[in-house]
């Protein structure tokens, strides 16, 4: 059977993968949150997932004013990177797994999760930022990679307790899939954030503290933060936390925290960073 090994979460600030794609990763700015990547790097090589679930969210690339789905499973074989504006990043294309996705898509829906089925993606830096973090610049991504992609750019998104009850869903998903293979579920952006307004630049390092250092024993509590909670209190870019909420929700209730990582500014973000490991 397939089992969830673990999860990983993670900031996806674009800034940082052109950092990496025009190699300024050692510069003083930069330096210091690519260390914080270090262990990641380190544990993936063990770990070794054969898919990542990736939870994130698209920021107008694939999807517009036009079409909003509020949680869409990319089953395609393959998702190139999206254009961003300044071409796509020099990243390798990534590689789906159809008939993974394909059995998620029936579990979670026959549950009651009624998720979008998308068979042609475009994946922008939401998605690929966190691959690159993890694994550096290879010429292939070294796992297969399941989207999921929430919507947290135009009201209203998904509460954090739907996103924890998701993940709950897809854990039963992955369970039920014949095939041994090691599952990583990652939950992406964040932390504290607004990019535009007059409270553009806000960070608000209490609220992200709290937030890491609930999110393993005490998700449920996190569930319970509203929508205006996370605007007010960690800007309106914030709520992309609630992904990490999908994350948490698809692990065991007792998780081991490997590594805790916050960073205090990339770009205009707030950067956290969690590895956890299903315990029992
Ligand atoms: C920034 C951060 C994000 O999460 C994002 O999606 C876009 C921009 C930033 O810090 O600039
Ligand atoms: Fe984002």
């Amino acid at each position: 059977m397939a089992k969830i090994i673990g999860g990983i979460a993670t900031s996806h600030v674009p800034a940082i993968g052109a950092a990496l794609d025009n190699g300024k990763t050692q510069e003083p700015y930069w330096q210091p949150v690519f260390k914080g990547y270090e262990f990641a790097k380190e544990w993936i090589q063990q770990a070794k997932p054969d898919v990542v679930i990736l939870v994130y969210n698209d920021h107008a690339s694939a999807f517009s004013l036009e079409l909003i789905p509020t949680f869409a499973l990319g089953c395609a074989a393959e998702f190139p990177p999206a254009d961003e504006g300044w071409g796509p990043r020099p990243v390798p294309v990534v590689k789906g797994h159809p008939e993974l996705a394909a059995h998620i898509a029936q579990s979670v829906i026959l549950d009651e999760f009624d998720l979008t089925i998308v068979n042609k993606m475009a994946v922008d830096h939401g998605l690929t930022v966190p691959l690159s973090l993890v694994y550096g610049q290879p010429k292939e991504w070294p796992c297969q990679v399941i989207p999921v992609a929430v919507n947290v750019v135009q009201y209203p998104a998904p509460t954090g307790n739907r996103c924890y009850n998701l993940g709950k869903a897809i854990r039963k998903a992955v369970e039920s899939y014949p095939e041994n293979l090691r599952v990583m579920v990652w939950g992406t952006g964040g932390m504290s954030h607004q990019l535009q307004g007059p409270r553009a630049g806000l960070i608000n390092q209490p609220f992200d503290n709290h937030f890491l250092d609930q999110i393993g024993p005490h998700p449920e509590k996190l569930t319970r933060i509203e929508h205006l909670e996370y605007l007010r209190e960690s800007g309106s870019e914030g709520i992309e936390m609630v992904m990490w909420l999908v994350m948490r929700g698809a692990l065991n209730e007792n998780v081991r925290v490997l590594h805790r990582f916050y960073h205090v500014p990339a770009s205009n973000t707030a950067v956290g960073h969690l590895v956890l490991e299903n315990v029992g």
